[in-house]
């Protein structure tokens, strides 16, 4: 398989907005010229985090947007950042002006499902995994898709639902669920695509993407798999080096599968629920 590493860039930038969503979540718009044009929702970069007396380290994030349109008039790109340890404590701080190391992108863009006409595509997102999703609805939203598709955001409460009025802007369905009912559907976000599914006729061609923390990926694959569902999942392993070189991010294939192993940063982020194992 082609290495997306091939296209990837190494450089400073330098960020134009570091924005407070507030419970600890903050967007960074980093002005990247070179770098945005080439970026599909679903790919990555590594940021460099540089904290003084702290070793430089790496940290892989989503690209959440690329503005001002996705393709090739896009100038500047930017990350939903959740601040839950020391790298991203550091990135909180960040203020305009200041430079930015990234890497990438890195990884392969999510795939387009083949849905005939008629057919639903659900965008499943939990928590952190809201970010490639949106930048795949403005894909979608710029080709003038005329695809069905269906976002659904779980988050354990309405104060956690971040995305949700980007999704709405851009038009596109989008339904949320929260854990104690504050807001949307009451239960988890697989609870409610179980109920959307049950409520499509079994004729209807149904296919989707997934990205959220551990439990709703492994509910979301264990879900696929009883259904048959043609649905991708994309995984947020740790990622040492992003590129391929560590193996710090491998799963393991399904025995009948080509290889033993596959590296989630090269081969993924996003993988078919069949290529993935039982247990996540
Ligand atoms: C492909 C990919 C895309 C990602 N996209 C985003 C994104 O768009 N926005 C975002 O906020 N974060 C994203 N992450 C997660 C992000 O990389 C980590 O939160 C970040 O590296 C944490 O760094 P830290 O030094 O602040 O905290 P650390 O000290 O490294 O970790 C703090 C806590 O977070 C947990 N943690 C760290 N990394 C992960 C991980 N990969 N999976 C599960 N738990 C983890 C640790 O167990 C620990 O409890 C992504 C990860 C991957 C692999
Ligand atoms: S993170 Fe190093 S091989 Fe994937």
């Amino acid at each position: 398989m082609k290495m997306p590493v091939e296209k990837c860039l190494v450089d400073s930038y330098e960020l134009k907005t570091n924005e407070d969503l507030g419970h600890g979540w903050f967007r960074l718009d980093i002005h990247a010229p070179d770098m945005a044009p080439m970026i599909r929702a679903g790919q990555f970069v590594q940021v460099r985090v540089d904290s003084g007396d702290t070793p430089l380290i790496r940290r892989p994030f989503s690209v959440y947007d690329v503005n001002p349109t996705p393709g090739p008039d896009a100038s500047e790109l930017s990350l939903l950042v959740q601040n839950v340890g020391p790298g991203t404590r550091v990135m909180s701080q960040l203020r305009s002006g200041d430079s930015i190391g990234l890497m990438g992108p890195l990884g392969h863009p999510m795939p387009r499902p083949d849905l005939d006409d008629g057919g639903v595509l659900f965008l499943v997102g939990g928590g952190i995994g809201v970010a490639p999703l949106y930048l795949y609805s403005r894909e979608l939203a710029k080709e003038k898709s005329t695809l069905d598709h269906r976002v659904l955001l779980g988050a354990r409460n309405r104060s956690l639902l971040i995305g949700l009025d980007a999704f709405e802007k851009l038009g596109t369905h989008t339904v949320a669920a929260t854990d104690d009912g504050s807001q949307g559907y009451a239960g988890n976000v697989i609870d409610l695509l179980s109920t959307e599914l049950d409520a499509i006729t079994e004729q209807t061609p149904v296919a989707g993407i997934g990205c959220g923390p551990h439990g709703m990926n492994q509910a979301l694959r264990d879900l696929a798999v009883e259904r048959d569902l043609n649905f991708w999942i994309s995984l947020e392993n740790y990622m040492p080096c992003g590129f391929g070189a560590c193996f710090g991010c491998v799963i393991a294939t399904p025995e009948e599968h080509e290889f033993r192993y596959r590296r989630v940063c090269v081969e993924g982020p996003c993988f078919p629920v069949k290529e993935l194992p039982a247990l996540l």
